[in-house]
């Protein structure tokens, strides 16, 4: 009887054990492993598919369209500023002359059905497109409380965040699936502040638990289909909506995601990737702890810098 007690003992600890290496294993492969050909499969055979991107005359956006760009993608750029449309469209023309480019005005403010069908029409005449990379975002200009934050400013983070982004995928999405030359893709841009409560910015960070999970389920409801769907994550990355100076290189941070789109959900700069993973395994006090001195610390830095940047302006 005490045998075979020791045995099971010892059976369970193997199984724990093994399913421990597994899920770190997978942890240091997710977080390290950078596939650069992620994006072969998504491309056609005469190398003439677009992606779309939206909000990309800012930080990440801008560096997605280069990252694109070098990966062979001919782009149509959606944003609500023509001259700054034109100023990137020319840069990236300068720096890959081969790459056709479109630009498409649509404020994501706009969430009438006239905004999105106008989009989806000159998406649909470009030709060949393969990739949807909804990046357009915005968060208080000022980290502060929910009773801080202006009702204007609350409703118009969610209508560009949620409200947009699912319109307009839902207008793009049977283009995408039309596509026969290759697999096509939808790149949802979400954010670490997903990952747990967002003080300070919490609708920001409750709309982009929203496009996590928008995400997660337009994956399944794609099972099958020619569209694969995948969530990128990101910490702080420098740009005008993160105004702190030790913030991630966009560009590392464009590079790192096109090389993890094979993954489901997940924070593309290792250095964040590995942060917040070993953040999970603390107790909840203690990371609601630290998550306040940061976030409260971050918020005086941003801030301070946003308000600075007013008086010169
Ligand atoms: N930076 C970070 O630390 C961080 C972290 C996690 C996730 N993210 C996410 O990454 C994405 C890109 O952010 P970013 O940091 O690169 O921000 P950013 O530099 O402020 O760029 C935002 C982009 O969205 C566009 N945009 C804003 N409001 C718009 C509107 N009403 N209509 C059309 N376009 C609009 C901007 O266009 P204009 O140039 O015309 O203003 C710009 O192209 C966002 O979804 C953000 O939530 C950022």
């Amino acid at each position: 009887m005490l045998q075979t007690l020791e045995q099971a003992i010892y059976l369970i600890g193997v199984i724990i054990l093994l399913k421990t290496t597994y899920a770190f294993g997978n942890w240091v492969k997710d977080t390290f492993f950078v596939n650069k050909d992620s994006l072969l499969k998504y491309q056609t055979d005469s190398k003439n598919a677009y992606a779309v991107v939206t909000g990309p005359t800012g930080g990440i956006g801008q560096a997605f369209c280069d990252e694109l760009a070098s990966k062979g993608f001919n782009l149509i750029l959606v944003g609500r500023n023509q001259t700054k449309l034109d100023k990137l469209k020319e840069g990236v023309s300068r720096r890959y002359p081969a790459i056709r480019i479109q630009t498409v005005i649509s404020d994501a403010k706009d969430t009438t059905p006239e905004n999105f069908s106008r989009v989806a029409e000159a998406v649909a005449a470009a030709g060949t497109v393969s990739i949807l990379v909804n990046n357009v975002g915005a968060m208080n200009k000022l980290y502060g409380t929910l009773e801080e934050t202006s009702s204007e400013e609350l409703e118009s983070i969610i209508r560009i965040n949620c409200t947009y982004t699912t319109l307009l995928t839902k207008s793009i999405l049977p283009i995408l699936k039309k596509n026969r030359s290759s697999r096509s893709l939808i790149l949802n841009v979400s954010s670490a502040s997903s990952y747990g409560p967002g003080p300070l910015m919490s609708v920001y960070a409750s709309s982009k638990w929203f496009i996590s999970g928008l995400s997660e389920a337009i994956r399944l409801e794609l099972r099958g289909s020619n569209v694969d769907v995948t969530c990128v994550c990101p910490g702080f990355v420098k740009s005008d909506m993160c105004q702190l100076p030790d913030a991630a290189d966009p560009v590392v941070v464009a590079q790192q995601t096109f090389g993890k789109v094979h993954l489901k959900n997940f924070s593309p700069y290792w250095q964040h990737a590995a942060t917040f993973g070993l953040l999970a395994q603390l107790p909840g006090w203690l990371k609601d702890r630290l998550l306040l001195t940061v976030v409260n610390q971050a918020g005086k830095v941003h801030n301070a810098s946003v308000l600075e940047r007013r008086k010169h302006n």
